[in-house]
């Protein structure tokens, strides 16, 4: 399986010829590794709709007809626009593909699309070739992370930017209470207003903690096996 970090909170994960594409927020994000239009998903999962979350999924959407899945509110508003094959998921349910499933989970966060209520702000538990992914999407620390060590997350994927979400000092609590065994920090330094030292968090995991911290620059990838 691989992992590719496209920026800010987009992940691209690629397993057998079938990729799941999370949170793709490119063109207006100064930091991406790639354009939008070269992006060929299989399934696209939106975490909320915030635009540095939804970022061009209705695009690629309509290009590559690829499902997207989202809460029901936010599947409802990019329909209108459009958007060929939604997929609406509420908190708790979960979607299914070839070897692999995604299951929506809480995120403490707000959700509007442009200036529309746009469901509830999720997280990702997915379960694709032997490996558990956990993406966070925008949250809060939340204490039923700590229920998320039950599952032993292989890669949990945080944000650590503060403002807008946990800072890197309660995604450490995070990383205590969920127990990957490895951790990816993002959602911050794509904008002036999340700032944060993503190899200082990976210093302050692997010297505190059980778990492996990992920085990946946007475009870069991770096999995991
Ligand atoms: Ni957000
Ligand atoms: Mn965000």
């Amino acid at each position: 399986m691989r992992i590719t970090y496209l920026g800010h909170s987009a992940v691209m994960i690629m397993h057998e010829g079938f990729s799941v594409l999370i949170d793709p927020f490119l063109s207006d994000n100064p930091l991406a590794p790639v354009a939008a239009s070269t992006l060929d998903p299989d399934l696209i999962l939106l975490t909320h709709g915030h635009h540095d979350h939804v970022g061009d999924a209705l695009s690629i959407a309509k290009r590559t007809q690829a499902p997207v899945v989202a809460a029901p509110e936010l599947i409802a508003l990019l329909e209108a626009e459009g958007l060929p094959a939604g997929k609406p998921l509420n908190i708790g349910g979960t979607v299914e593909w070839q070897g692999g499933r995604a299951r929506m989970v809480q995120a403490v966060h707000s959700s509007s699309y442009g200036d529309r209520y746009a469901g509830e702000a999720a997280g990702y538990l997915i379960d694709w070739g032997g490996m558990r992914l956990y993406h966070a999407g925008d949250t809060a620390l939340f204490g039923d992370m700590k229920l998320f060590s039950a599952i032993q997350v292989d890669l949990a994927m945080l944000p650590i930017g503060g403002v807008y979400t946990m800072d890197a000092r309660d995604a450490l609590d995070a990383v205590r209470w969920i127990q990957p065994a490895r951790v990816m920090p993002m959602h911050c330094n794509t904008f002036p207003q999340v700032q944060a030292d993503p190899d200082r968090f990976v210093f302050e995991v692997n010297e505190n903690t059980g778990c492996r911290g990992l920085v990946l620059s946007p475009g870069a990838s991770l096999e995991l096996s």
